[in-house]
């Protein structure tokens, strides 16, 4: 069966203190609330990150993971932090692509190849994130755009290895916008990333990769997106700040 994530993208919120007040929490609330195999991820700032791994390292449904990565293993790359350091303070995810690093920090699909096989070289897992523009939606062209930007950074990876591969599709027009796309939206994208999966490495494998939705995803609407065949969880913004809609999200399967 595919792995259930809900997984929180705390993007550049939360000071240590703050974070580790979150963190305890979600902790403690999935300890007693969240049954059965969904696995919730804490996405921190990089500063956090040791503290946060350290609250979750007895958890049996908490992990952790960082925003970015560096795609060189180290060396003099000012301000940069690289996988195996990720990896050294206890966490065991990385999300690259994110679409505010795309259209920040210039973030290419090249780049992302570059930084997936950096994450998969340290046996961590790479929560890939894809997504279109609204002006690509209303054009029409959204499913040719996102499934490019998966063939573009991860068609040349190996079965084995893809198949480590987490992917997030999140339409750039609903992050923080509190426009969630439709359970008919999200269904169509996921099952035409499936499919294109499928046309490169076999149904069997496609089946297996757990395709997350993120962008404006809340208490209110996680049931619906979830209940979708080919949607296996989220990656949530802006709810992920408050351990109780966290938690109520990752109630929702
Ligand atoms: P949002 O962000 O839930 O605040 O829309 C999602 C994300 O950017 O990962």
């Amino acid at each position: 069966m595919r792995q259930k994530i809900v997984a929180g993208n705390w993007k550049m919120n939360n000071d240590l203190w703050e974070g580790m007040k979150l963190a305890s929490e979600v902790v403690n609330m999935a300890k007693d609330e969240v049954k059965g195999q969904v696995k919730l991820l804490l996405i921190p700032p990089f500063v956090s990150l040791k503290s946060v791994a350290d609250l979750a390292k007895d958890s049996t449904n908490v992990f952790v993971g960082s925003q970015n990565c560096h795609e060189k293993e180290n060396g003099a790359y000012t301000g940069e932090i690289s996988a195996g350091m990720i990896k050294s303070v206890g966490a065991a995810y990385i999300v690259l692509g994110h679409s505010e690093r795309r259209m920040y920090f210039n973030e290419s699909d090249e780049l992302l190849a570059a930084k997936t096989d950096a994450v998969l070289q340290q046996g961590l897992t790479p929560i890939f994130c894809c997504g279109e523009q609204l002006d690509i939606r209303e054009a029409g062209t959204q499913v040719s755009h996102v499934t490019s930007q998966i063939e573009k950074s991860l068609f040349h990876l190996s079965a084995e290895d893809f198949k480590k591969v987490v992917i997030a599709y999140e339409p750039v027009w609903a992050i923080g916008t509190g426009r969630t796309a439709s359970p008919e939206q999200a269904q169509e994208m996921h099952a035409a990333i499936r499919n294109h999966i499928a046309s490169k490495y076999g149904n069997a494998l496609a089946e297996e990769i757990s395709l997350l939705y993120g962008g404006s995803c809340k208490p209110s609407n996680a049931q619906e997106l979830f209940a979708c065949k080919d949607v296996d969880g989220g990656l949530i913004g802006g709810a992920s700040l408050n351990s109780r809609d966290f938690i109520d999200i990752a109630k929702s399967f």
